[in-house]
């Protein structure tokens, strides 16, 4: 059964359990801040997705986007579950590679891959979204060396997806995607007449954490209308549509997101509608889900160090990690939900802000939630903290990078292990 915020699974002990294990062991063995993530909740999700696109979307093509949270055993898992991967930089690439990935089920995205990137890309055999003209350009050469490239065209839909304007991608002033009808179908002209390009279809993206049906809905009629505009003016009925990923998860008790199902319900009536209003042979569909795999999936212990009232202002309980091991509350204003693990069961009757250990005055991981008191060396999970957190993790205030611990059945083994101080200075060199 799916987690639910709202409903947690204690251990014999009466601690936070997750993916069987008990969190408090888990600090105890591993060590914290600790990001622990549900192998089995990823899986099922990844389940979720693969039955609902075979129900609404026919013969669809989930690439799970790497960008979310990718090391080895991620690719592992997602090939496991035979979902596709999208990957948007040299690194995430080598990464699928070096884990024995299926090339022919990688797609390389990026607002400006280097020339070095989309080498690799052609030489893998990986298909490639072509982002703007200048990438084109750059790819024309690239194959014109005698290699093939098969490739999407990302298109910018001008679509606001109602999310936090850093994750919207599909409004008209975006730095990604081919901007205009016209130098989309320029793209495509171009692409149709090099005998060393076969041009598989169109993408979108329009952002992410997006939590109405109603802009993704929008975005397929558009895509799904320049298909019936290149079939008017080419004559060629393209195979592949990628819709891109971006559906919201829950951040907190209470927060309502579309389920899988609703959204790609909502998907394929759409494709379905449109396609018979432009006369086009259904095209296969490529989603492209990363938070909505991973996020709810995951939690970060940290332990609870100095705690302050300062009367009539607030309270404050500080952690062991914070902003380096999840900027999305400064980045974005992102809000999340705590308990502490170690004593789930008492009433959470004092508001606290929970704060990272950094010099910064917004280093805030929660700005509030209520949780029992707190002494020095309780254990703060933080929920949904499964995507975009590994990710996007720094080494600010040289903080080690925490590990990654895969939880399954009850056991519990690294897959990404803890940085340490030697790895800090590794890459440095003396005067
Ligand atoms: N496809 C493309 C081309 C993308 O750019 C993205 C995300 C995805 C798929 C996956 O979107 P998702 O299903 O994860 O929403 N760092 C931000 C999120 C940036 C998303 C970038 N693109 C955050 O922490 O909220």
């Amino acid at each position: 059964m799916l987690y639910r915020l709202e409903q947690l699974t204690l251990s014999p002990a009466g601690h936070l359990s997750w993916g069987g294990c008990d969190a408090v062991e888990l600090a105890a063995a591993f060590g914290t801040p600790l990001y622990v993530v549900d192998e089995e909740q990823v899986r099922e999700r990844c389940r979720q997705y693969r039955s609902a696109a075979d129900r609404y979307l026919g013969d669809a093509e989930v690439h799970y986007a790497g960008k979310a949270f990718l090391n080895i055993a991620m690719c592992q898992l997602v090939e496991e579950e035979e979902l596709g991967l999208d990957v948007v930089s040299g690194g995430e690439l080598y990464t699928a590679l070096k884990a024995g990935f299926p090339a022919d089920r990688i797609i390389l995205h990026g607002s400006n891959k280097s020339q070095q990137e989309l080498e690799m890309a052609l030489e893998a055999g990986v298909r490639i979204v072509v982002d703007s003209l200048s990438e084109l350009e750059l790819l024309e050469e690239l194959v014109s060396q005698g290699r093939r490239a098969r490739v999407l065209l990302r298109y910018t839909p001008g679509v606001r997806a109602g999310t936090h304007r850093f994750i919207e991608t599909g409004v008209a002033d975006s730095k990604f995607g081919l901007p205009s009808l016209d130098a989309c179908l320029e793209a495509v002209g171009r692409c149709l007449d090099n005998p060393a390009v076969s041009l598989d279809g169109l993408h979108c993206h329009i952002g992410s954490q997006i939590v109405n049906v109603a802009p993704f809905a929008e975005a397929t009629e558009i895509l799904t209308g320049l298909l019936g505009e290149v079939k008017r003016r080419f004559g060629a009925e393209l195979p592949l549509l990628n819709l891109g990923g971006g559906l919201g998860v829950r951040y907190r008790p209470g927060d309502r997101v579309p389920s899988v199902d609703e959204y790609l319900a909502g998907l394929g009536a759409v494709i379905r509608a449109s396609l018979d209003r432009e006369g086009l042979k259904p095209p296969r569909v490529i989603i492209e889900p990363g938070r909505s795999i991973v996020a709810e999936a995951g939690i970060t212990l940290y332990r609870a160090g100095v705690a302050k009232e300062i009367p009539g202002v607030r309270r404050y309980v500080s952690v062991d990690g914070g902003l380096p091991d999840n900027p999305r509350p400064a980045l974005y204003g992102a809000e999340y939900h705590a308990i502490l693990a170690n004593r789930p069961r008492e009433r959470a009757e004092l508001t606290y802000t929970v704060a990272g250990k950094t010099c910064e005055s917004g280093d805030i991981i929660i700005r509030e939630v209520n949780l029992p008191e707190v002494h020095r060396g309780d254990l703060v999970a933080v929920f949904a903290t499964g995507a975009y957190n590994y990710s996007m993790a720094s080494n600010y205030n040289r903080l080690p990078r925490p590990g990654v611990v895969f939880v399954r059945n009850g056991h519990a083994r690294w897959v990404v292990a803890r940085e340490t101080y030697d790895d800090l200075v590794a890459r440095d060199l003396p005067l």
